[in-house]
């Protein structure tokens, strides 16, 4: 199966994004040829200052391969070093109903908050169409507020092979496990937007401190406590050993702890956790060229998939003459 998926640079990556995406690509790379890219066109259209959407590309590059993205089993590539999804954008948008669009709800709650959106914001789904069927791509991961896009995307697609003969491989949603649904610091979802996230790559010491303010109840410190309904023991069972979870359970039970020692072992045990693929992002960091050619040899491999696809796309809608044609 050909997996891919794309996630924008709008952000230094946080532990939800880790838990809920990107350690379920690098586990999905061993056994599929995935086709992972960091998806910065899509990013221009809410990072509008040139230098922080180049680093925060950067930055997602050198995270993915720290992190454990393999380039010798997965192509990771950047989203606009792949000029022919761009085409491909246009083909699809002038197979797509404005009504389609007006559906999808990255446009439709922008317009509900009274925000003027652009073109870019209401054809963005396209957008991700192309990144899909450029690829031929099987399966897409991707959170439940993505999926509705891949309905966008299969619909696309069904109907240009229905008009032009089949031209796109039929794509399907994998939904990315919901077990991982990362809270933040204020006990709701971890996201960018409501600024409650850890980074997964935090200096050492503001990164406790964000630890320790994580909010809690102010319950007494005798009161048996139920670990499942806290987000700070959710936190901490993302990274705690099976015992060390365990033992941080029964002393919830029992009560007669503070809040300040369950933050205490989260921060060691995030620390532990993460320490070496810091260190790993330090090695690579020291080597700007090896990342530089790992995003360039996984543009190529690519681009040629995308060629194929665009050529035989541009044969079918008759934008290019027919091969053998005189
Ligand atoms: P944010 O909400 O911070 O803007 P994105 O929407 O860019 O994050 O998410 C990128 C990926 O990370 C998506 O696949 C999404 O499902 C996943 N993700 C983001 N936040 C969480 C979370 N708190 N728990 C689990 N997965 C998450
Ligand atoms: N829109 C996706 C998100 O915000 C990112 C993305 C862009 C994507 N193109 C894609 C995901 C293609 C899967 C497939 O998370």
């Amino acid at each position: 199966m050909r997996v891919l998926s794309g996630i924008q640079p709008t952000g230094r990556f946080h532990w939800g994004n880790y838990f809920g995406a990107i350690q379920q690509y690098i586990d999905l790379q061993t056994e599929h040829e995935g086709f992972y890219f960091i998806a910065n066109l899509h990013a221009l259209t809410t990072i509008r200052d040139a230098r922080e959407l180049q680093q925060l590309t950067w930055d997602a590059a050198l995270d993915l391969l720290a992190l454990g993205l393999d380039p010798g089993k997965a192509t990771l590539f950047v989203q606009s070093d792949v000029p022919e999804v761009s085409q491909l954008t246009w083909i699809l948008m002038t197979c797509t109903p404005m009504g389609l669009l007006e559906r999808c709800h990255a446009y439709k709650e922008k317009k509900a908050r009274g925000i003027t959106a652009d073109a870019g914001l209401f054809t963005y789904p396209v957008l991700m169409s192309a990144d899909i069927l450029a690829y031929d791509a099987n399966w897409v991961p991707v959170g439940q507020d993505q999926v509705q896009h891949i309905e966008v995307c299969r619909d696309l697609a069904t109907s240009f092979n229905h008009h032009y003969g089949e031209a796109f491989v039929l794509p399907e949603a994998r939904l990315l496990s919901d077990a991982a649904k990362v809270p933040g610091t204020d006990g709701e979802k971890m996201s960018k937007s409501y600024n409650n996230t850890l980074a997964v790559f935090e200096d050492s010491k503001p990164g406790r401190k964000r630890i320790m303010r994580i909010q809690t109840d102010s319950r007494p410190m005798e009161e048996p406590k139920d670990p499942e309904s806290d987000h700070l023991f959710q936190l901490f069972r993302l990274f705690g050993s099976e015992q060390a979870i365990q033992e941080m359970a029964d002393m919830y039970r029992q009560g007669g702890f503070g809040y300040g020692q369950v933050k205490q072992a989260l921060a060691d045990a995030a620390e532990a956790y993460f320490a070496p693929a810091r260190d790993r992002r330090a090695g690579l960091a020291q080597h700007p060229d090896t990342v530089r050619d790992i995003l360039r040899a996984g543009a190529k491999r690519a681009r040629e998939t995308a060629a194929e696809v665009l050529d035989r796309v541009e044969q079918a809608c008759g934008i290019s003459a027919p091969r053998n044609a005189g």
